[in-house]
């Protein structure tokens, strides 16, 4: 298993091109399904997710090729509905060919993800959404076995504002008789840029930038070629890296419009922020100020952004104090933070972060995502040698990450086996 080692501190500075975003950029693959034909996607970052979603669909019949950030599926010649467990295991987003092979076949099988890093993280609202349309589903030795002869319109209540549900139902409903409502619908930029696709294709979808979401089921849609938007999680690790290490990045093709919460926050943390055109410049301040995080559903700020967060406040003057709303116990990057001197107390979903003066370098082991980038952030400011093991979940989710860093002067080297 690769890890990274990161001699600091380094003061960042520099340029850098965000890549697309994978969480926009997985439903879309799945939605080709719907379609039967052959689409385009542009602007895909090269991720182990896509490789993974692309042998998922591979496995399916989908025909897919990639190519210098362009992804071609050809998804006419179908010739399985299973997603067998060893791909789900490694990427729970497999959940997303549910919906369109039932929407488009009438069948699917798809394995149950399973539980995370940092808890249960359950789909009984995917479920739900695709039984009130009308899908039969049973669970079958670890397998969702979903079947249906005609989907319906229904109105759907979601309890909690979630991406995945949200993605599900939506692209089950585009194909279903009648129209289908969802109620406090997610409404992150993921999901207007998978409704935009699928309206393009011919679907018929009002209110996606909203909570509540119409689509009026049409007999089918088209192929799409489309451009997946800007990864706003990578822009937002970025904008961190540039205060945690003291220094000044430019982050450029990414939609800041995207990041409101996050610039808002590393402001209050004293950065000076000032944005452009598909871009922002982040330059860090003197001393960073401490602050009052609590994550939420979008547009609040970004569960995905917490670890890097922590890892920033860590280095405040002060107490800092962050609220995990969306997974109460996504902390799983604490440990691993006080390794490198960090002082931080968790009580249930809030944890507390008291400020030190400096990080020191130390081992430490990454245990998802954004686990990992926070890791890294981490590793940048601290003084001396820090080895970032297991960094196999980093490259399910940045591209080339350390080769970005190194272009904004980085000490970062990825060691093989
Ligand atoms: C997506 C993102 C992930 C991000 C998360 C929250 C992708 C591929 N992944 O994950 O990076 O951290 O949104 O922004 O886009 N829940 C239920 N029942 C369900 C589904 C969800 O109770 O059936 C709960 C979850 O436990 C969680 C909340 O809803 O508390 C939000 O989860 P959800 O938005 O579904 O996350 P994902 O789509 O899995």
């Amino acid at each position: 298993m690769d890890s990274f080692i990161i001699r600091g501190p380094s003061k960042l500075e520099g340029s850098v091109n965000i890549s697309g975003a994978k969480n926009a950029m997985l439903p879309l693959m799945a939605a080709a399904i719907l379609t039967g034909g052959k689409c385009v996607l542009e602007n895909v970052p090269d991720l182990k997710d896509t490789e993974t979603m692309s042998e998922l669909l591979r496995g399916l019949g989908v025909d897919v090729e990639f190519n210098n950030s362009r992804l071609f599926l050809d998804a006419s010649k179908i010739e399985s509905e299973e997603a067998p467990y060893n791909l789900v295991r490694t990427m729970r987003a497999s959940i997303y060919v549910l919906a369109p092979l039932i929407a488009k076949y009438g069948h699917a099988r798809v394995s149950l993800p399973g539980g995370c890093a940092w808890g249960p993280r359950p789909i009984d609202l995917h479920l739900k959404g695709l039984m009130a349309l009308g899908a039969k589903i049973e669970i079958d030795h670890g397998y969702i076995e979903a079947s249906a002869k005609e989907l319906h319109g229904a109105e759907i209540i979601l309890s909690v504002p979630s991406v995945g549900a949200t993605v599900n139902i939506l692209m089950a409903a585009v194909l279903a008789r009648g129209i289908t409502i969802i109620e406090n619908a997610a409404r992150e930029p993921e999901i207007v840029n998978l409704a935009e696709a699928l309206k393009q294709s011919g679907a018929k979808i009002d209110g996606e930038e909203s909570s509540r979401i119409q689509i009026e089921g049409v007999r089918e849609i088209e192929p799409f070629n489309f451009r997946v938007i800007p990864d706003r999680i990578e822009a937002g690790t970025f904008a961190a890296a540039a205060v945690i290490t003291g220094g000044k990045i430019e982050i450029r093709e990414c939609e800041p419009d995207h990041m409101h919460s996050i610039i808002n926050k590393l402001s209050e943390c004293g950065a000076n922020i000032k944005l452009f055109k598909n871009g922002l410049t982040v330059e860090a301040p003197a001393k960073i100020r401490h602050a009052e995080v609590e994550t939420g559903y979008y547009p609040a700020f970004p569960t995905d952004m917490q670890a890097q967060m922590m890892s920033v406040l860590c280095l405040a003057d002060g107490a800092s104090s962050i609220i995990e709303h969306v997974y109460p116990d996504r902390f799983t990057h604490v440990a691993e933070l006080g390794r490198l001197g960090a002082d931080i107390n968790i009580d249930g979903s809030v944890a507390i972060v008291n400020g030190v003066e400096r990080f020191e370098g130390a081992p430490v082991m990454a245990t998802d995502i954004r686990a990992s980038s926070a890791l890294i952030l981490a590793g940048l400011a601290a003084h001396g040698e820090t080895k970032v093991l297991r960094i196999y979940h980093i490259d399910r989710g940045y591209e080339r990450i350390e080769e970005k860093l190194v272009a904004l002067g980085a000490d970062i080297t990825r060691i093989s086996g």
